[in-house]
């Protein structure tokens, strides 16, 4: 039942306030402490993280490098699961290997999973499906409590696991003392709201609809963001690539000029998402460069962002302002929407991409 929606994914996107919201109380208690079940994971005892995962949910772990690394002071090593299960990498003790799984049978995140076991200090899964393999082999399983996801190209199963990949990296830095219960609280409190910031993202569909309609002739298009926003690039170029069969890259702003800045020209659309967060001006000035090269540049960011720096641009988005923290999941939503009116606009199969299956269960 697409509950009124053209499409699942369409429907999946709009449930997002709500799914999100749940996660966020799965975790919570009444008096704010976050909870993990059986016990958790002592991060005290921890030196090291290795995250492993497939696609979109391999961007969740990207993110979550930064996050564990800013907030938490814990080094992150992530890699895709079919690199990583033949890499055979070494593992060094007090290691906590993490595996992020929508399905929770993604048959090479299993199998790194299954590399890892007796190697690891302990392996923890972030899943969708509480009953999968992936859960099953686990020593602690996190649930994201998305709901069931139809649509192939996953939506609410990416923003549910960044958020509680975002409680866990809070868990891990107060538990280790480097973020005390006054910042944890703060954090918390600017989590709670998360659901209706999102909210207002969602209504801003039609800025959305209108670029994603202008996208829709491009040939190729580029992604850039810079530092917890450069998986959040990836994510956007993954989205349209699948369901638009728009050829889609994304970059690290500060990579444009080592190569790709070559293919910019004014057939090349270059969405560029940019909170005004810290690396604001170093990501503005690589889109200026886009621009002198005549790029066409879809700007997302705040309105104070915009105000900054929209002039010029072919067509900007603004989202609202949030918590820097909180920034990759919300700018999850016009990545998702701009792919999804994009394809309509293109009038692709939007739940059914040629070519993909929902879970990947073969090699
Ligand atoms: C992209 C997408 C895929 C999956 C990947 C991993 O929209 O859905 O890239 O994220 O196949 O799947 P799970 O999370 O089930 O392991």
């Amino acid at each position: 039942d697409k509950g009124g929606h053209k499409h699942f994914m369409a429907k999946e996107i709009a449930e997002q306030p709500g799914v999100i919201g749940q996660a966020i109380s799965h975790y919570l208690s009444d008096r704010g402490e976050i909870m993990l079940p059986d016990g958790g994971i002592d991060f005290t005892k921890v030196d090291r993280i290795t995250m492993v995962a497939c696609g979109t949910a391999s961007y969740a772990c990207m993110t979550a490098k930064y996050w564990f690394e800013q907030i938490a002071r814990i080094p992150v090593e992530v890699d895709v699961a079919s690199e990583f299960r033949y890499r055979e990498p070494p593992i060094p003790d007090r290691t906590l290997a993490v595996f992020v799984s929508q399905s929770g049978e993604t048959a090479d995140t299993l199998a790194a999973l299954r590399y890892c076991d007796g190697k690891a200090q302990s392996i923890l899964s972030v899943i969708n499906v509480p009953e999968s393999s992936i859960a099953r082999e686990s020593d602690l399983a996190l649930p994201i409590y998305a709901g069931v996801e139809v649509g192939v190209a996953s939506t609410k199963a990416f923003t549910c696991q960044l958020t509680v990949l975002l409680l866990l990296v809070l868990k891990a830095a107060n538990d280790r003392g480097v973020l005390d219960d006054a910042a944890l609280a703060d954090h918390i409190s600017a989590l709670r709201g998360l659901p209706s910031v999102i909210n207002t993202a969602l209504e801003q569909n039609d800025m959305m609809r209108s670029a994603a309609y202008k996208l829709s002739s491009a040939r190729d298009v580029l992604f850039l963001g810079r530092g917890q926003m450069f998986p959040l690039a990836l994510e956007g170029a993954l989205k349209l690539k699948e369901i638009s069969y728009i050829h889609a890259e994304a970059y690290a702003s500060g990579e444009l000029k080592h190569g790709p800045i070559a293919l910019v020209d004014e057939e090349v659309p270059v969405v560029v998402l940019a909170p005004k967060d810290a690396l604001f001006d170093k990501t503005v000035s690589n889109m200026q460069e886009v621009m002198a090269r005549k790029g066409k540049v879809i700007l997302v960011s705040d309105a104070d962002g915009l105000s900054e720096a929209s002039h010029g641009v072919w067509e900007s988005i603004e989202m609202p302002k949030v918590a820097d923290i909180l920034a990759p999941i919300l700018y999850a939503i016009p990545a998702q929407l701009l792919a999804y009116h994009t394809a309509v606009a293109k009038g692709t199969d939007v739940d059914q991409p040629r070519n993909l299956a929902k879970s990947v269960t073969v090699e």
